[in-house]
Parts: structure tokens; C-alpha cells; sequence
């Protein structure tokens, strides 16, 4: 797609994912130069060239974004900063013509989410979530088999992940975290659920708590939602951050043959007719991508077409999670998503097209 000339990247939030992200990108085999780099805090920005080897252009002030993209004849953008920003940051690079590797959640709210998605359609260049599960060949290879039917018809799943999730920092304020832990972490499981599916979400019911090691905090750190799709199946989604160290998850999704469950790197098939579990062998098909950031890069470069996460899957995220959190904020009442989108004049035919 670029010439010969090695793309020009700006990072604008280099903490913690921002600087793994801008490393991984520097590295690629295919070349990407840093060339600028926006962050709240100085010591980031020197940690960050150290390890990268060279110094690029800085920028410490909270509207610097804007520069960074003016003034740095950018191809490309990557957006790591606290939820609530990427909706700006976003907009501001989409209307400037740049191509965009951009955190989750996408930018929070389905409104927005869908506002974004429009601009990033019309400007013609690439947009990619960095959702890393859609490149995991358990999940890869589920989504495949799903849609050929191996499961048979989908009706339930189950979706547990709990983590020792703190909310500090800017996570923990509800005006930057835009919906605590279940738009934080929450938001990959929403998502690889959606994925798999390829299902639209129909409503969502269900309670949210702020309580982390009996203190009660600003955000949302537990939630447990019934959830519909709008492929018929119905199941449960449990978000949890008041455990004591650790990570754990458990994905179960349930069709009429059958069942999948995904255990490490492992896809397993719970076979119902002959009441057997047996692994799935996986192979991701020739050429998918490694990560968001290798999918980026060799989009770029013109050397792969198929863009792994565009934009409308960080939409579908945002309507689920959406619904999700108001449900949990008003007494666990049903949340119904076509409800949400008329607000914006949207309906779910708008979330069809992947
Ligand atoms: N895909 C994943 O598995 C994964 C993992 C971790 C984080 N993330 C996502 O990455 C994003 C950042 O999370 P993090 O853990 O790196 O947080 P972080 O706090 O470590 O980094 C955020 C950085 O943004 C900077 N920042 C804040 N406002 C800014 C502004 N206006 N302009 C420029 N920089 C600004 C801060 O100084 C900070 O260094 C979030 O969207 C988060 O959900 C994703």
C-alpha cells in the first residue's frame, strides 16, 4: 500500500501497553520508524527511545496528540491511552488521514463507537482493535468450525474470567475507566464471544458491584449479566476483580452437537452424542497474522488484505458493554441494545457488515 518509505508511527500514551505495542511494532521485519511519540510522562518517553535505541519527537501535554499528529508527516497512529481518551485521539487521527492501531475497548459507548467506525470507513484507511484473542488458534479455529456448523445450532455459552483487578490509577476514575473492569478486561470476553458467533448482542441483564477487598471503589470491578444474541443463544457472562492474585478464565460455548472449551492453548470438543472430549488440532490458516500489530504492519505494507479487527467488532463490543453497565446500574432491568441504538438513531442492521 506505502511505497518503499519505512512507515512513520506515532505512539500517542506510551505506559504499559503503549510501549509493549510500540516495540513489538519497531521490531517488525518489515520495518516501522517511531518517529513521534505522545505521553502524560517524561520518564515513559525515555524509558520508551532507550529500549527502542533512538529518540523521536516528544510531546507531554494532554492536547499534544494534536501536534503529534500536525506536525510529524505521520502515516500511522496507535492509540494506548485511558478508555474514555480514544474517542478524541481517534477521531482527531481519522480526520487527519491516518491509519490507526487503536487499544480496547475502542472508544466507549456504541454512539461513538459507530460515529468512529463511519469516519474510519470513509477515510479508506486501515483501523484495527488490538483485540489479541482474534488471533489465537484456539479461537481462530472455534470461529471457523462454528461456522461451518461443527456445534450444530448455538444456544448457550458461558463466559467466567476473573482477575486481581485493582482499578488504580486512572482505571479506578469512572470520567477515564468508562466502565471499571467490565470495559477493561471485560471487554476482550465480550468481544471473543461476539467473534466466534459472528452474533449480534440482543440484550443484557444483570448486577455490578465496586467492591474490591471489602472497600467500595469509584468503578465497576464485578458484574454477572444474562446476555441474548441474536442467533438464538442465550448464556451468562461473570466479570470478577475481587479475587487475590492471579488471572483465570473459562469460555464454553454450547451447541446442539456439542461444546468447545478453550483451556490454555487448547481447543477442546465436548462431543454430546458420544459423551467424549477430545482436543482439536489447530493450525491457523496460511498467512493469518501473528497479532494486531503484525496484521497492521503487513496491511500496510500491502502484504496482507484482510484486516483481522476492523472497527465494527470494537461497535459490537461497545453495545454489549453498554448494555451490560446499564443494566447494572439500574437494578438489574433488562437492557434491550435495539433500545440503546434508537437513541442514536442507529439500529442493529447498522452492526451487520464485519
Ligand atoms: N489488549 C490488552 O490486553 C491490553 C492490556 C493492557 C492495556 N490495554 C489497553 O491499553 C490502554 C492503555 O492501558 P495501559 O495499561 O497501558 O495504561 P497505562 O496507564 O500504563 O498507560 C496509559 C498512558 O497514557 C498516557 N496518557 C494519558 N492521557 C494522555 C494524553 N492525553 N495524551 C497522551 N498520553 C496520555 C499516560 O501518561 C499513560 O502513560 C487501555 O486502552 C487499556 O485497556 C490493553
Amino acid at each position: 500500500m506505502l511505497n518503499k518509505r519505512k512507515i512513520r508511527f506515532g505512539t500517542i500514551g506510551c505506559g504499559n501497553a503503549g510501549s509493549y505495542r510500540t516495540r513489538t511494532l519497531a521490531a517488525h521485519p518489515l520495518g516501522v520508524q517511531i518517529s513521534a511519540v505522545a505521553d502524560l510522562e517524561m520518564p515513559n518517553l525515555d524509558r520508551l527511545a532507550s529500549t527502542l535505541g533512538y529518540d523521536f519527537v516528544r510531546y507531554t501535554g494532554d492536547q499534544d496528540y494534536r501536534r503529534l499528529i500536525d506536525e510529524n508527516d505521520l502515516d500511522a497512529v496507535g492509540i494506548f491511552t485511558p478508555h474514555a481518551l480514544h474517542y478524541d485521539h481517534v477521531k482527531y487521527a481519522i480526520r487527519k488521514g491516518l491509519h490507526v492501531l487503536i487499544e480496547k475497548p475502542m472508544v466507549c459507548g456504541v454512539a461513538n463507537a459507530l460515529e468512529i467506525t463511519r469516519l474510519m470507513r470513509e477515510s479508506g484507511k486501515i483501523g484495527i482493535v488490538h483485540y489479541q484473542r482474534h488471533y489465537e488458534e484456539k479461537y481462530v479455529k472455534a470461529r471457523e468450525l462454528i461456522k461451518q456448523g461443527f456445534l450444530g445450532d448455538i444456544k448457550h455459552f458461558f463466559i467466567y474470567m476473573a482477575q486481581d483487578w485493582y482499578g488504580k490509577t486512572w482505571r479506578g476514575e469512572p470520567e477515564l475507566s468508562g466502565g471499571g473492569q467490565i470495559n477493561d478486561s471485560g471487554s476482550h470476553y465480550q468481544d471473543i464471544l461476539l467473534w466466534m458467533l459472528n452474533a449480534l448482542p440482543i440484550s443484557a441483564e444483570g448486577t455490578i458491584d465496586s467492591i474490591y477487598r471489602g472497600k467500595k471503589g469509584k468503578v465497576e470491578y464485578n458484574g454477572s449479566f444474562n446476555v441474548e444474541l441474536n442467533n438464538g443463544a442465550n448464556g451468562r457472562i461473570i466479570i470478577i476483580s475481587d479475587i487475590p492474585g492471579g488471572f483465570r478464565d473459562d469460555v464454553r460455548i454450547v451447541g446442539t452437537k456439542g461444546s468447545f472449551l478453550f483451556q490454555d492453548n487448547r481447543l477442546i470438543f465436548f462431543d454430546a452424542q458420544k459423551n467424549t472430549y477430545n482436543d482439536i488440532p489447530l493450525r491457523k490458516p496460511k498467512n493469518y497474522p501473528d497479532s494486531p500489530c503484525d496484521n497492521f504492519v503487513k496491511m500496510l505494507y500491502g502484504k496482507n488484505r484482510i484486516n483481522r479487527v476492523p472497527f465494527i467488532f470494537g461497535c459490537r463490543v461497545a453495545l454489549l458493554t453498554e448494555a451490560m453497565l446499564r443494566s447494572g446500574h439500574n437494578n438489574g432491568k433488562k437492557i434491550f441494545c435495539a433500545d440503546i441504538l434508537k437513541e442514536s438513531k442507529h439500529s442493529l442492521a447498522d452492526l451487520e457488515t464485519e
